[in-house]
């Protein structure tokens, strides 16, 4: 599969997302529409967005009963975005149910991530909040494994955590990884972070890049950097 720059459309409102969509006239981003915008806009901005001719990821990251979410990913099977995803925390009966709903009568289904832990937690966090006593690659180890068990088609990691993944379930397993940032921007929320061409290094398969493009002064400069450093 082709590595991809996908870029996290995270705004609260779908005008905001198709002016920002306008900003770009010779290339058509992969993009991820997350909670936030998900939540502001329905299904109705995902078809807008497809109409368009870009590609989706479709982030809501479910975590819940196997039943309520092989359910829910029934319903995103009709959506026609190119991929979804879950919280491997949810399980293997979750994970199993979720790739049974997804899946549609003619056997097609968009490919599905598992999110291992998010590029926001610290081994410190692990440890003391959410009392995972284990260093984080092995969580994170162990959370793709099961995935993989599990028939999903990649996780959601840390780029630094790219290599094992793939060293240990497959080069085909995919690695989608935020925690993406230039030399020179701010490291807001995330923790293990590291550059497009650091990904590229490492073997992520999919970067997903928020604020470094969305709230850069150039948008399609950034987005063309990135491309560039990931795609070379
Ligand atoms: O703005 P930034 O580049 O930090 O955005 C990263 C995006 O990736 C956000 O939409 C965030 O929800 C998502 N994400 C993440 N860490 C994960 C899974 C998803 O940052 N483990």
């Amino acid at each position: 599969m082709a590595r991809e720059v996908i870029v996290a459309c995270d705004f609260d409102s779908p005008h905001t997302l198709t002016t920002f969509l306008d900003l770009f006239e010779n290339d058509k981003p992969f993009v991820k529409i997350g909670m936030e915008m998900f939540y502001a806009g329905g299904p109705e901005i995902v078809q807008a967005v497809k109409n368009r001719g870009h590609k989706i990821f479709l982030d809501l990251k479910l975590h819940d009963i196997p039943q309520t979410v092989g359910k829910t990913m029934r319903v995103l099977s009709e959506l026609d975005v190119d991929m979804t995803n879950l919280h491997c925390a949810g399980g293997s009966n979750m994970m199993k149910a979720a790739v049974e709903g997804l899946t549609r009568a003619d056997g097609t289904r968009p490919l599905l991530i598992g999110v291992t832990q998010l590029t926001s937690t610290s081994q410190e966090m692990l440890e003391e909040e959410l009392l995972i006593p284990q260093s984080m690659p092995k969580v994170v180890a162990s959370y793709a494994a099961n995935a993989h068990q599990c028939g999903l088609d990649g996780v959601v990691c840390s780029p630094l955590e790219a290599q094992s993944v793939h060293e240990e379930l497959g080069k085909s397993f995919l690695t989608v990884t935020p925690g993406i940032r230039f030399t020179d921007s701010a490291a807001d929320d995330q923790r293990r972070i590291t550059t497009p061409q650091r990904a590229y290094e490492l073997g992520s398969d999919m970067i997903v890049v928020g604020r470094p493009i969305t709230q850069a002064t150039d948008p399609v400069a950034a987005y063309t950097r990135c491309v560039k450093e990931f795609t070379r």
